[in-house]
């Protein structure tokens, strides 16, 4: 890819179309979450190259424990397995790796293979893979309303002083950049209760890829046209033009 400016520090994901993937090739849907999978490498890798900070991707959401017993069966197999494959050449691409959600839902050997992978990327210190699973930004907030519930009630903390950042820290992505760049593949044009609270001020990119299609040159396209727009944060487009010839000078 061609120099760009403004690259985005956080990546985050909605990797959808996997299942209509494989149903345009006549194949069992389970097909279309393996070459998933197989995507997942290549952006992964891809971003480490960009010396993109964060990237999040939504693997499974809590919503999709409605889905056939069959195919989440066939969902957490698949997850297990590419943890176990991808763990070393994560750790040897020094890549980071951590799972948000609600993990209690998994089977022990699951939880018990994310612990490993997790502790045995900590030291990573290049890209930081977060995977989504089981994850609902209704349920993080609601979580973190709890935990900060309880501070108050403890005395640990003032009911009125609860700030903005208060609440960030105590999210799951608590210490990671919000996200600068979302991005949604396979052609639906919303947020299936990602990360709702982090995304408030995040550029937004919808493409009808399905997301086995979704290659290096799908994401150079989402972060050259993120890097076009003009991030206001409620400024006119004057000042953040002044503001820009300020900092470069
Ligand atoms: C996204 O692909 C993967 C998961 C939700 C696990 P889908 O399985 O939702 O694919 P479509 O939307 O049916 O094509
Ligand atoms: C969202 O995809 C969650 C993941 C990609 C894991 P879905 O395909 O489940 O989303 P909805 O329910 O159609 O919005
Ligand atoms: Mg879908």
């Amino acid at each position: 890819m061609d120099k760009i400016e403004n690259i985005p520090r956080h990546i985050a994901i909605v990797m959808d179309g996997n299942g209509r993937w494989a149903r345009a090739k006549r194949r069992p849907r389970f097909m279309g979450h393996k070459k998933g999978v197989d995507a997942v490498r290549e952006i992964v890798r891809e971003c480490g190259a960009l010396k993109i900070e964060c990237l999040t991707l939504f693997a499974f959401s809590s919503e999709n424990w409605k889905r056939p017993e069959e195919e989440i069966k066939n969902l957490m197999g698949l997850f297990m397995l590419a943890l176990d494959r991808e763990a070393k050449s994560m750790a040897r691409n020094n890549v980071q790796l951590q799972i948000i959600g609600d993990l209690s839902f998994f089977s022990e050997k699951l939880q018990k293979k994310i612990k490993q992978v997790e502790e045995l990327t900590a030291h990573c210190n290049g890209l930081r893979l977060i995977v989504a699973a089981n994850y609902g930004g209704r349920w993080d907030i609601t979580e973190t309303t709890k935990a900060l519930a309880k501070k108050v009630a403890s005395g640990e903390m003032d009911a009125d002083l609860i700030s903005e950042e208060d609440i960030s820290a105590q999210l799951t992505t608590a210490g990671l950049p919000d996200p600068d760049l979302f991005i949604r593949t396979g052609g639906e044009v919303r947020i299936s209760n990602f990360l709702i609270w982090q995304m408030a001020y995040a550029e937004l990119y919808f493409t009808d890829v399905l997301w086995p299609d979704f290659d290096k040159d799908e994401l150079h396209k989402a972060i050259r046209n993120y890097s076009s727009r003009q991030r206001r944060f409620g400024k006119t487009s004057e000042q953040v033009i002044a503001d820009k010839a300020m900092t470069s000078n």
